[in-house]
């Protein structure tokens, strides 16, 4: 059975959907998505999604207005593809529209509204023992802030990670840690949590933000400060946070075990318990 996808209004069989080639998502990365995780069926921080997508769609000038209706179309296609019972993704994405190739904003567009559900299982190899990430220059754009399709860095961070058997790809931009190819990044040293606070230098992560106040509410100091890639090393604790990663500890970076080299304290997954 064909999967079901929604395009401009419509749930349709992924073999029938047809995107213009001149669409400008495809021409220029002209446009922006989300991806939301839903934990049998309910999504999780879901207007915490739309403020960053409108936000998103905002900061690029796209204009869209139908956020009434993508609940219920985000539901349907979980229940048309079988997966309104166990942990799904949603993938959105809305590009600017299609029209002949001119870099300027045509008129009078219609943005193209694209979304999908896919089995997203939470990683447990991954979340009981951790991962290794590597480091990498941060080549990125100076607007990380908004959700762009536009991930080419990312991309080949992300592969250049993958051939050295590593989950993620953490960026450094001027000496300081700014986030992963596609995760938040938090480290721990004496019982105090780091991350690089939100600007135009890091996506506003709203796993991060969920750390921070899980954290906050349990008398864990959280320093919202960039880190020194110098400091790295001295860092007991260091992990990865975001929708797919969920709240992943690091056990190496590049070839170095993070502090006894298995997941540290302040992680809240122990012994197969979640504290
Ligand atoms: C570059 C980047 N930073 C951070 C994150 C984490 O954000 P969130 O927790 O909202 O998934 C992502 C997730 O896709 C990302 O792509």
């Amino acid at each position: 059975m064909s999967e079901t996808i929604y395009l401009n209004g419509k749930l349709i069989p992924k073999t029938e959907a047809a995107i213009s080639p001149e669409d400008r998502g495809f021409n220029f990365a002209d446009g922006i998505y989300e991806v939301i995780k839903y934990y049998e069926g309910k999504p999780f921080r879901y207007a915490d999604h739309m403020e960053r997508l409108k936000r998103s769609l905002r900061e690029i000038r796209i204009d869209f207005n139908g956020f009434n209706q993508l609940e219920t179309v985000f539901q349907s296609l979980l229940e048309q593809n079988g997966l309104a019972s166990q942990e799904a993704g949603i993938y959105l994405q809305i590009t600017r529209g299609s029209r002949t190739r001119i870099h300027h904003f045509p008129e009078n567009m219609n943005p193209t509204i694209y979304a999908t559900a896919f089995p997203f299982a939470s990683k447990w190899d991954q979340l009981e023992n951790g991962v290794k990430v590597i480091t990498t220059e941060d080549i990125r754009w100076l607007r990380c802030d908004i959700k762009s399709i536009s991930l080419l860095p990312n991309v080949l961070a992300a592969e250049n990670a993958h051939e050295q058997d590593a989950v993620e790809a953490i960026f450094i931009r001027n000496g300081i840690i700014t986030e992963g190819s596609h995760s938040s990044f938090m480290a721990v040293k004496d019982g105090v949590v780091y991350t690089h606070p939100d600007s135009n230098l890091i996506l506003p992560g709203i796993t991060k933000k969920v750390v921070m106040e899980i954290c906050r509410a349990n008398g864990i100091p959280v320093i919202e400060e960039g880190i020194l890639s110098s400091e790295l090393a001295g860092m007991d604790e260091m992990m990865i946070v975001g929708t797919g990663s969920e709240v992943s500890p690091v056990v190496k970076i590049d070839e170095t075990p993070v502090g006894n080299g298995q997941p540290g304290s302040v992680y809240p997954f122990h012994s197969g318990e979640i504290l």
